[in-house]
């Protein structure tokens, strides 16, 4: 077991994009950075990047597959033998799929990456959170939750899949921002809080497994996408401002709260994912 002065960050798709940018800017604020990475390769190389610019030898990786439920509950076991508490957990890795794909649990690959990953590795580590005394939970969400619909409650396996993967996409978002309200409610009086946040357009690996059509999207709109920098640092402010303490629930942009869709603000929607999630992890095992 590590002993640790910095906040003690667990943060997931630290190997690419804006994760790798909050890595960085997170180390170089004093914390300890332990990312979850499906690539081993990738997370050696940018732990040792992140040991040699911030001085810290504490950071750590571990890896696993989050669009695996068992693998998710795998890595969450062994932050606990590893790790003596956790402040910060920032679930970040997320993925477009232009095709409907079932992972080999049976799950769509968006609804298990986007939403089940950060459902099951919070869960599996909240006690951890609340130990913490004042723990954040922050999530990447995104400004295409506006594309998700309520009818995803009913539909969680996205059978109903559309054109592009971009309805999907929308609606994991969405439930990003319903999983962070929910968990800001069950959470009150804790002092462990729930937020969410919109990066922009940011220029990123994002959608680059979708083959050359996606590849080329990508770059012809890279004038209109933002650099890393800027994408990471809502989600790097929300999981370290001293100003932050205590405000929970909320959906940021640009270190700001903004207005979520009407879905979003559903009242009863939030709860009803929970427990949907929680069913459908307890039918796995
Ligand atoms: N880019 C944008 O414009 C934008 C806008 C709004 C919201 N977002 C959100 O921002 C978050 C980060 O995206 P990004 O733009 O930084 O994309 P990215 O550059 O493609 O990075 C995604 C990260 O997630 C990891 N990941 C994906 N699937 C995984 C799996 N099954 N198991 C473990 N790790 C996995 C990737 O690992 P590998 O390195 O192994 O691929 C990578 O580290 C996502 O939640 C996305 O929805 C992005």
């Amino acid at each position: 077991m590590q002993q640790h002065q910095g906040p003690l960050i667990l943060l997931t798709g630290a190997t690419a994009g804006i994760g790798q940018e909050a890595a960085r800017q997170l180390a170089a604020q004093g914390a300890t950075v332990v990312c979850v990475a499906r690539n081993e390769a990738k997370a050696r190389a940018l732990v040792e990047e992140l040991k040699r610019s911030s001085g810290n030898d504490r950071h750590a990786y571990l890896v696993g597959d989050l669009s695996q439920v068992a693998d998710v509950k795998r890595v969450a076991r062994e932050y606990r033998e590893r790790f003596d508490r956790l402040d910060v957990l920032f679930n970040n890795a997320g993925a477009l799929f232009v095709d409907r794909q079932l992972t080999a649990e049976g799950l769509e690959r968006t609804f298990a990456v986007n939403h089940l990953a950060y459902f099951v590795l919070t869960t599996e580590l909240l006690d951890l959170l609340q130990a913490s005394g004042s723990g954040r939970v922050v999530s990447t969400s995104s400004a295409a939750h506006h594309q998700g619909d309520l009818g995803f409650l009913e539909d969680l396996q996205n059978e109903r899949w559309g054109v592009g993967g971009m309805r999907p996409y929308g609606r994991s978002k969405l439930a990003n921002i319903w999983f962070t309200v929910e968990l800001a409610r069950r959470l009150e009086g804790t002092g462990v809080t729930a937020n969410c946040f919109h990066p922009g357009f940011v220029a990123s690996d994002f959608a680059s497994n979708n083959g050359f059509a996606a590849k080329v999207f990508m770059a012809l709109t890279r004038p209109f996408q933002r650099g890393v920098s800027k994408g990471a640092d809502t989600g790097v402010w929300l999981a370290t401002a001293p100003e932050l303490a205590g405000k929970t629930g909320g959906y940021y942009h640009n270190r700001k709260l903004r207005k979520t869709s009407k879905a979003a603000r559903d009242p009863q929607a939030p709860a009803r994912l929970w427990e949907r999630s929680e069913q459908i992890v307890a039918e796995l095992v």
